[in-house]
């Protein structure tokens, strides 16, 4: 293919896969890449319409229909379904810009794509998968990838090079349990698959906050950490930037949410989320409705439309003077609100690092997949947050609920938690400022793309 073209010529092309968690970093990414001047072109694979397109032209957009996976269709099916549309549109694609005067130079492809490193290889076009995970719950999907960390463990806790000693709650949940989503512990286990083969694999983190771990994984593969990927207008207060990520896969009233917590005191209020994947139980639902009404704390809860049936009944009428609950709401501008104290977390890897660059300590309640490590990290390696205790047949109660969130909200500790909160932003905010950590990275991709 033809090198040596101009900034604005070098054409990068960007899929994540169709989740909103996978979505938000790589549709920022893309805007990113865009402000150094690359043409980017984002592929996204779900229905959108005009009010969810990224506010910002500044990336171009191409859809490749798939969709989202139907109510009755299995993981398994759906992943397959994905790859058998996604794969030839994207020759297509590919293809077609190739014959015109942008040809790809690279495809940035979701780490859980790793089979589309074989399609632009024959394209002879650069992958570079892009990994929306921690780097440290990555390393430890790779130890087992490599055969050094073996399943089922043979011991309460591991020892992993660079990372704390883990106990097996502190290990991302398939490490315990393999079987019950056997598509997704697939998916994971091939995110390894074709790294020898490629120049950069992207971190949405950043090295600052994940140093040791960093270090290690640089020693064994090209990885870059661009990370936080979240609108620089929240870090550095430029104001070109947009206020959200865009591409929502949820509808939500923004203007509800804001103008609630105008109304409040600084810091009085707790956040409450758990994404846009984990699904409580209805006891554990109830647990946490009461534990929250019993913290005496205001409170703005996403509950999603599918979820709200588990709400104890008249909650949301004997707690409306206190708690707001919707069904989605603009998380970056809800966490950048003056008025909210903490939150409370899943610990999916966005949220968390969205917190940690807006300042904001956590109540880490994990549920799954990657968030209970990121729990441990939060707790005790960032020192910026507790995590809930899970009680007798896996119920964190309403009294666990209700300390923790006072622990962060009034105590001692809660102090500490803050101030370390507060030192994460500015780190934060260095690393993707020019001449920071990530800001580096990004710039010598760009350069090496540039000059090659
Ligand atoms: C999960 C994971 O735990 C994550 O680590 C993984 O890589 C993808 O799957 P999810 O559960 O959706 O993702 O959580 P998270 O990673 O926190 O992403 C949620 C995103 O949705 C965040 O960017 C958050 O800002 C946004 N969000 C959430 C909203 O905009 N509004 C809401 O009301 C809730």
């Amino acid at each position: 293919m033809e090198r040596g073209r101009g900034v604005g010529e070098t054409h990068v092309l960007v899929i994540p896969f169709p989740v909103q968690g996978h979505i938000n970093p790589m549709l920022q990414f893309s805007k990113r890449l865009a402000s150094k001047g690359l043409k980017v072109t984002l592929i996204t694979t779900t229905p959108t319409n005009k009010s969810k397109q990224p506010q910002s032209s500044s990336i171009n957009m191409e859809h490749i229909p798939v969709g989202l996976q139907g109510e009755e269709e299995s993981l398994d099916d759906y992943l397959e379904r994905f790859k058998l549309i996604v794969s030839p549109s994207l020759v297509e694609l590919i293809g077609r810009y190739n014959g015109s005067e942008y040809p790809a130079r690279v495809l940035v492809y979701d780490s859980v794509m790793s089979w589309a490193q074989d399609i632009v290889e024959r394209l002879s076009v650069d992958g570079a998968p892009f990994f929306t995970q921690s780097c440290a719950v990555s390393t430890i999907y790779y130890h087992v990838n490599q055969g050094a960390l073996k399943i089922p463990l043979e011991g309460p806790t591991v020892s992993i090079p660079s990372m704390p000693i883990l106990g097996v709650n502190d290990l991302p949940s398939f490490i315990n349990d393999t079987s019950s989503y056997p598509a997704l512990w697939s998916l994971i286990k091939t995110q390894f698959s074709n790294l020898e083969k490629v120049n950069w694999v992207f971190f949405n983190t950043f090295s600052e906050l994940e140093d040791e771990v960093v270090k290690w994984l640089a020693s064994e593969r090209p990885i870059k950490t661009i990370g936080p990927t979240i609108p620089s207008m929240y870090l550095d207060r430029r104001l070109d930037d947009d206020k959200d990520y865009g591409l929502s896969l949820f509808k939500q009233n923004a203007e509800a949410c804001i103008t609630w917590l105008d109304t409040k005191d600084t810091g009085s209020v707790i956040y409450v989320s758990f994404g846009s994947l984990a699904s409580l139980g209805e006891e554990q639902m109830e647990e946490l409705a009461w534990g929250l009404k019993r913290s005496n704390s205001q409170f703005l809860w996403v509950v999603r439309e599918l979820e709200k049936k588990k709400l104890p009944s008249n909650f949301v009428e004997e707690t409306s003077e206190k708690g707001l609950v919707v069904s989605w709401c603009p998380q970056l501008e809800v966490l950048a609100h003056k008025a909210v104290g903490c939150f409370m977390t899943h610990c999916g890897w966005n949220s968390t690092l969205e917190a940690l660059s807006l300042g904001v300590p956590m109540v880490a309640m994990p549920q799954w997949t990657d968030q209970t490590t990121n729990a441990k990290f939060v707790e005790d390696v960032w020192g910026v947050g507790v995590r809930v205790k899970v009680g007798e047949n896996g119920i964190v109660k309403r009294e666990e609920i209700k300390e923790c969130i006072r622990e962060v909200m009034e105590g001692e500790r809660g102090n500490v938690m803050q101030r370390n909160a507060q030192r994460w932003k500015e780190l934060a905010k260095e690393a993707v400022n020019e001449g920071g950590s990530s800001d580096n990275n990004i710039e010598e991709f760009v350069a090496r793309l540039v000059c090659s």
